[in-house]
């Protein structure tokens, strides 16, 4: 049997911070301030993060710096610059979120990765309580060597994600016009399969 969604939020309103957020592909001005994107990092930097070795770093796009991976592209691949054009228009700002693998830790380079993408995550939650949309953008443009090098990233940096950010437009990805379900939630106990309507 279902909780009541509303019965939750009643009990625990800051629950509705994740109800709520959702991805927009298209953001307007204004991005947050310098102040508030400081608070949003210090808030994703929060994630769960095995031996707290924070590897990853976020590296801030403003419109000059859009245009500078465009140029870049552009002498190379005017296709692909035009397409990027098109993508980093969607959003006054883009933080690239950078895995910084650091060697010799204990913590698997697997698990590194997955308190990037987590922290990723956090800082989607954190803008979103501070009045700003966002959406987790990977693609052609994530994966891209001239993109790599125009941002200095080392050879071992990836990028895990383009996160666009701006002011809402109210038109949101995927409306939330269903309750997503972990489908496959069993109990080691029982192995039943809960979560099923
Ligand atoms: C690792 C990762 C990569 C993503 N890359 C893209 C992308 O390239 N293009 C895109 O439209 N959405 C991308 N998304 C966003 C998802 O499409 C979005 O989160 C999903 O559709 C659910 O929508 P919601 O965030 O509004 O709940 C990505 C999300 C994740 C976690």
């Amino acid at each position: 049997m279902r909780v009541s969604l509303s019965a939750i939020l009643e009990r625990a309103p800051g629950l509705a911070l994740l109800w709520t957020r959702r991805s927009e592909p298209k953001l307007a001005a204004p991005a947050p301030s310098e102040a508030e994107l400081a608070f949003a990092l210090e808030l994703a930097a929060t994630a769960p993060d095995h031996r707290s070795l924070t590897p990853y770093r976020v590296i801030a796009l403003w419109p000059d710096g859009a245009e500078g991976i465009v140029e870049h592209l552009e002498r190379e691949r005017p296709d692909d610059a035009a397409r990027a054009r098109v993508t980093l228009s969607r959003a006054p700002l883009f933080l690239v979120v950078v895995f910084h693998p650091v060697h010799g830790a204990r913590t698997p380079l697997e698990e590194q990765r997955d308190a990037a993408a987590a922290a990723t995550g956090y800082l989607l939650l954190a803008l979103w309580g501070l009045g700003y949309s966002s959406m987790w953008r990977t693609g052609r443009l994530a994966r891209d060597p001239l993109v790599a090098e125009h941002l200095g990233l080392d050879t071992d940096e990836q990028i895990i994600a383009l996160v666009g950010v701006g002011t809402s437009l109210g038109v949101a990805l995927h409306p939330r016009d269903r309750r997503p379900t972990l489908t496959h939630l069993g109990s080691a106990r029982s192995q039943e399969t809960l979560g099923q309507a």
